[in-house]
């Protein structure tokens, strides 16, 4: 996009934002200069995050294979949508089961605007779009279009997809999913990828304390333990609470990414 459509269309090019700078580090285009400035500052700090972002990507696929597959779930609410690339949720979803519905929702303009003119539906499924903030559960849940998608008396699948880490207070994100969840049936999936550092070399870690403790990031670390909070009252899926990469992973032992450059955990949870 270029400059002055994005301003017409209401699109802040001289802020940074979070989906245009994860755009970056996978390689896309849809970013402007202030996004490529904060993305390669990342890379400087933490070389290995190219490798993460992409392994975060597969994990989604792997999920929502199993989730659309296996789990037998063909309804969707996927918050922090991000910026369509490769494999987007319904994509995925819908080569296993061409009806699948999804809800996408997040709360960057140009990430709706360029949703919704790439992410198409298959014929037999459905995909709608909601331009509405995390923080704001009952505005999802309420909202008209998304009871018109999804159907709130069937198992739906949450998708909080590298999107909680923006939320820095654990009480404040801990209401939110809790709401979330209150608002689903039995039957339903979270699935969740969060940002940690655990794994990652320790002057690594070290030095992003320093950066959250002094307001210079955006993305916020949670331990392991931390993130099991989030997945109270759920069923952990097998394997549970682990590197991402390594949820399932179809990449022969040996030949996965390396921990030290994964900085994010993967989980996936039912609600009985
Ligand atoms: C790092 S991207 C992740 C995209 C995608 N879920 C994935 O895993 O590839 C984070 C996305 O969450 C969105 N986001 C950040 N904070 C949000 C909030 N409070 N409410 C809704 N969306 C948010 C950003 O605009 C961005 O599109």
């Amino acid at each position: 996009m270029d400059e002055n459509a994005a301003r017409s269309a209401r699109i802040d090019t001289t802020t940074v934002h979070s989906a245009r700078r994860y755009n970056y580090l996978l390689g896309g285009k849809d970013n402007f200069e202030v996004d490529r400035a904060a993305g390669r500052e990342i890379e400087r700090l933490f070389p290995g995050v190219g490798i993460s972002v992409r392994e975060g990507r597969y994990f989604l696929r792997r999920v929502v294979e199993f989730l659309a597959g296996e789990a037998g779930i063909d309804q969707f609410l996927d918050i922090g949508t991000g910026l369509p690339t490769e494999n987007n949720t319904h994509e995925v979803a819908q080569r296993v089961n061409p009806s699948c519905r999804v809800v996408y929702v997040d709360n960057d303009p140009m990430v709706m605007a360029h949703s919704r003119a790439l992410l198409t539906s298959s014929p037999e499924g459905r995909t709608y779009y909601l331009e509405e903030d995390l923080r704001n559960p009952d505005g999802i849940l309420g909202h008209p279009d998304v009871r018109d998608v999804l159907d709130f008396e069937r198992p739906i699948a949450l998708m909080l997809f590298a999107v909680v880490h923006f939320i820095k207070d654990d009480d404040e994100s801990r209401a939110i999913i809790r709401r979330l969840v209150d608002a689903l049936p039995s039957g339903s999936y979270v699935a969740m990828l969060h940002f940690s550092t655990d794994t990652l070399p320790p002057d690594l870690a070290a030095d992003h304390r320093r950066r959250t403790e002094a307001g210079q990031t955006d993305a916020f670390s949670r331990t392991r333990d931390q993130i099991a909070e989030f997945f109270t009252g759920l069923e952990l899926i097998d394997p549970g609470i682990v590197v991402a990469s390594e949820w399932r992973s179809d990449v022969p032992e040996g030949q996965r990414a390396r921990h030290q450059d994964v900085a994010g955990y993967g989980v996936v949870g039912r609600k009985p």
